[in-house]
């Protein structure tokens, strides 16, 4: 497993370094978030790529690069083409959208709502139901762009039924994947019911370098995510049912964005 997992950054770094085509580079820049101070490595895809740009941050407990961590504190920056096509985004936690931990976010009624999925062939993510959590530290929404700071425990190592897979943070460098979609999704209030397009706004791999991500402050700035959002779901369908648990609802305010 431990083999298969260098042998693909290896050939995830090379197809970087050969292929014109690729998304971002893997090299992170330092982002430090104004509001809660927390810093993040980010890698961004340009608007070239994908409409409105994309960013993703990533902070780490501070011995991440010698014990692999099973949480991180993640930033999403994520583009929505118009007040009615919001749109969604996503991440894979293994780089591959096939069996690998994948999270997707999305815009919805003044908050962001966020899903695990899991699947182990391109078509739409079944609901993942391993035991992954994503506690909200700050959202910021508005005509353009989404932007979610959050906790995610037990996201680095995932099992799906007879599956399982992980990320090793002490390898300095994780495989990531990065998806994004223009119209919103189908069901938007229940986010584990969803329905998705494919994600027409670009998708790609890359071999990301952690390099600031560790942080001595890690374990304070993980305090701040208190907030789960959880949607409203029908207890007909099945689903957990679940209003925001939030007291402070996540209204939209200026989003500031890593240079
Ligand atoms: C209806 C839902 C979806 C469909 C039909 C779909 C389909 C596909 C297809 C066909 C590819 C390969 C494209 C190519 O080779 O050029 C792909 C790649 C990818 N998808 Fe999806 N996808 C869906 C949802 C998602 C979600 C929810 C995520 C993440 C949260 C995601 C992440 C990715 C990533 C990172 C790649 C590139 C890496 C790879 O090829 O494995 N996808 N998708």
């Amino acid at each position: 497993m431990r083999f298969c997992a260098h042998a693909f950054a290896a050939v995830a770094a090379l197809t970087l370094f050969l292929s014109p085509s690729v998304a971002q580079s893997g090299t992170p820049v330092a982002y430090t978030d104004p509001d809660t101070g927390i810093t993040f490595d980010t890698w961004t895809v340009s608007e070239t790529l994908s409409t409105g740009g994309f960013t993703f941050g990533m902070a780490l407990p501070s011995d991440a690069l010698t014990t692999d961590s099973s949480e991180f504190i993640g930033y999403l920056l994520c583009s929505s083409q118009n007040t009615t096509s919001t749109g969604w985004c996503g991440v894979s936690l293994g780089g591959t959208m096939t069996n690998s931990l994948l999270l997707l976010a999305y815009p919805y009624g003044g908050s962001i709502l966020t899903s695990f999925r899991y699947t182990t062939g391109y078509y739409l993510p079944v609901a993942y139901t391993g035991n992954a959590e994503l506690t909200q530290i700050s959202s910021t929404i508005n005509a353009t762009h989404y932007n979610l700071i959050f906790r995610c425990s037990n996201c680095l190592q995932w099992t799906q039924g007879s599956e399982s897979g992980n990320a090793t943070t002490s390898a300095g460098l994780l495989d990531l994947g990065w998806a994004q979609a223009f119209p919103a999704p189908g069901n938007p209030s229940c986010p584990s019911d969803i329905t998705l397009n494919y994600h027409d706004n670009g998708h790609n791999i890359w071999a990301a370098t952690l390099e600031n991500a560790p942080n001595t402050s890690y374990t304070d700035w993980a305090a701040l995510a208190k907030t789960t959002v959880k949607g409203r779901c029908s207890t007909t369908t099945g689903s957990t049912t679940a209003t925001p648990a939030s007291s402070t609802p996540l209204l939209a305010r200026a989003t500031t964005t890593p240079k």
